[in-house]
């Protein structure tokens, strides 16, 4: 069975850091079919919209989307519903994608890439569970009115509102117990349960849902807390699960600690296991189109849209041991460049990726 990848570059370095991961894709031989839609700035400048009809048809078509980044100052201007940010947050909501799966891995070669010291870092393997369709991010109502209440009455005032319904708590926190259980069985649920409702309601649900996992060691923790242990001492994490605005935060944090986030993708599940594959990091328009980017977070997402929506974990293993090997030969881009290592470009470090699947 031909299994559909719409493929969606977006903007900035998006195009080239994609271009070097279908070339993977497509040299294992898979029974892949690929078609190419723009999103984000590109699809406003082409379409008038940055997820356009024809983007968005061709993403719910799709088995799986290998998606690029977006953003671009240029259209930093525009009204916050033509803003590239807004294809991601549509394609989230509009295919259910409510689970967002993380990791933050510190590759051995790379770890005085951290701004942390290395007996901190070394050996740092977690995975953030993000909730991504839910929370103050599509909470209504929201927007900007006259204070109804309160000793600013009368005065204009912004508002959102953060809420979770039980059903979403109940299938992100399984998320987390299911990940956490094909790792070290340890899940640190986050919240701001000492301040928020909605905290207080996350957590309770975590417990219940926990009855059903008694092999998984679960804690707690308030956010504020979570953002000083990981820098504090990070490895003490296995599986974080968290609600869409926290993980947003602590998923940078968690990636910063890497020194690498070129390096770290990230997958985005809905119920039929239809998923959205993107590096963590942004689209760079400061370096687009210059041959600098790196294409690894994306090469790697490549590998967990195979692993996550394909069910084909062995090609996934061999994706991330040719990664593997071309670090370990002293292939570097820029932004992970140290002395003693080979600085090469994004297309070189797709022929290297190419090279060493060839040799496994
Ligand atoms: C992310 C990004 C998005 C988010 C933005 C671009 C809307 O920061 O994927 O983490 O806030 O979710
Ligand atoms: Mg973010």
């Amino acid at each position: 069975m031909t299994h559909l990848i719409a493929v969606l570059p977006g903007d900035g370095i998006g195009p080239e850091i994609v271009e070097q991961a279908q070339r993977v894709l497509t040299a294992l031989d898979l029974d892949l079919a690929f078609e190419t839609e723009p999103v984000g700035g590109a699809a406003y400048a082409k379409h008038g919209h940055p997820l356009p009809p024809t983007t968005l048809e061709l993403a719910k078509r799709a088995k799986a989307i290998l998606f690029g980044a977006v953003g671009d100052f240029q259209y930093d201007s525009l009204a916050r519903e033509l803003r590239p940010e807004q294809a991601i947050l549509g394609l989230r909501k509009a295919l259910g994608l409510f689970a967002n799966l993380r990791p933050a891995i510190l590759y051995p070669e790379l770890a005085n890439a951290s701004s942390l010291k290395p007996e901190i870092v070394s050996g740092l393997d977690i995975v953030i569970v993000r909730e991504l369709t839910g929370d103050i991010y599509f909470g209504s109502p929201r927007g900007v009115r006259s204070a109804p209440d309160g000793p600013f009455a009368g005065e204009r005032e912004g508002f959102d509102t953060m809420r979770y319904a039980e059903t979403e708590v109940r299938r992100i926190a399984r998320i987390g117990f299911e990940t956490a259980r094909k790792r070290n069985r340890k899940l640190c649920s986050v919240d701001k349960a000492n301040v928020l409702e909605t905290s207080q309601f996350w957590r309770d649900i975590v417990i219940d849902v926990a009855r059903d996992y008694p092999d998984v060691e679960l804690s707690h923790m308030y956010v504020d807390n979570a953002a000083m242990q990981l820098v504090r001492a990070p490895r003490q994490f296995d599986v974080i699960v968290t609600g869409n605005l926290f993980g947003d935060i602590l998923s940078d944090e968690a990636a910063m600690l890497t020194g690498s986030i070129g390096m770290l993708p990230s997958a985005s599940l809905n119920e039929a296991g239809q998923g959205l594959y993107e590096p963590s990091h942004g689209s760079a328009p400061d370096i687009a189109g210059q041959n600098l980017a790196n294409p690894l977070a994306t090469i790697l997402s490549a590998s967990m849209l195979l692993r996550y929506s394909l069910d084909l974990g062995e090609a996934a293993d061999r994706i991330e041991n040719a990664v593997k090997r071309v670090l370990a030969e002293g292939l570097r881009t820029a932004d992970i460049h140290e002395p003693g290592t080979t600085r090469v470009g994004t297309q070189e470090m797709g022929d290297a990726v190419l090279r060493a699947l060839k040799k496994d």
